[in-house]
């Protein structure tokens, strides 16, 4: 008898793995309004990487600015671009984006992603600065359409727990088009970023998680790699170097994905 074919994943199926091993090995990521309220501008620093810096992360890892390779993103007739910024802060890099892209003729549609709300973001979405701003764990965000780009520069990607990171990374991916790009920050560096991981803020989203198993960061990055490649995504880390990272406060690694085309073959790693 003929097996039946494995149903085609997409991002909710990694929402619910994550909810699942968060039930079964009870990782603490049921967050509540409590939780997250406690990440307010009142309580931490919002560091905001504009989109200058961002470019020159993603240039130095990429080889071409951001846009360019917004561009080169398969897009239907008349569609808007579709972007995520995913722990968008107070949505300076969304907005300046969706401005870089304007400028270059292509309209855009902006997503603000945040753990919670502020009032710089907020003013932002009012003057239609950012398009649209989704408040609420990341772990749980289920896109209702793809994106061309999503960006996590230091975002739920960083803060999330080791454990599900894999899976939270590749919810994002199968949220991309195919041609589709994903950038992530890995391994936060700066001291205020580093405040805001978890069990740094009592109350906070951050509170203590019940257990946060820490994988040597190699292992934890070849297996994201591996789990991209087999997938159909070409994704690769690339080391940002020391001096500019302390002068753009930028983790020390960029993960970079493609979602390919359909027919297209791995890209070979230089
Ligand atoms: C330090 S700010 C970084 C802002 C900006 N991306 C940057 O690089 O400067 C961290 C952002 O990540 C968001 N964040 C952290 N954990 C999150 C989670 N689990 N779900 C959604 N947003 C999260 C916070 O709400 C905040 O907007």
């Amino acid at each position: 008898m003929p097996r039946p074919r494995p149903r085609a994943k997409g991002p909710a199926h990694f929402v619910e793995r994550i909810a699942e091993r968060d039930r079964r090995e009870n990782l603490g990521l049921e967050y509540k309004w409590d939780d997250y309220r406690a990440l307010s501008t009142e309580r931490t620093v919002i560091e905001n990487r504009c989109l200058y810096v961002i470019n020159n992360f993603f240039w130095f890892g990429h080889g071409k600015p951001l846009v360019d390779a917004f561009a080169e993103v398969p897009r239907g007739k008349d569609q808007p671009f579709r972007l995520l910024d995913d722990g968008a802060g107070e949505g300076v890099f969304a907005a300046e984006m969706g401005a870089e892209l304007a400028k270059a003729g292509i309209k855009c549609h902006t997503t603000a992603l945040t753990l919670h709300e502020n009032q710089a973001l907020s003013a932002r979405h009012h003057r239609g600065e950012v398009s649209e701003v989704v408040v609420g764990p990341a772990e749980r965000f289920v896109p209702k359409r793809s994106f061309h780009a999503i960006v996590s520069m230091i975002g739920s990607t960083s803060y999330t727990l080791s454990p599900v990171r894999k899976d939270h990374l590749l919810k994002f991916a199968y949220s991309l088009v195919p041609g589709g790009l994903l950038l992530a920050g890995f391994e936060v560096a700066t001291e205020a970023a580093k405040a805001l991981t978890p069990g740094n803020i009592p109350f906070g989203f951050s509170r203590r998680p019940k257990r946060d198993r820490k994988m040597p960061l190699e292992t934890e990055m070849r297996g994201i790699e591996r789990a991209f490649d087999k997938r159909g995504f070409d994704a690769r880390f690339v080391e940002y170097p020391k001096i500019a990272r302390q002068i753009d406060r930028v983790p020390r690694w960029m993960l970079i994905v493609r979602r390919r085309l359909p027919g297209n073959r791995p890209t070979p790693r230089g």
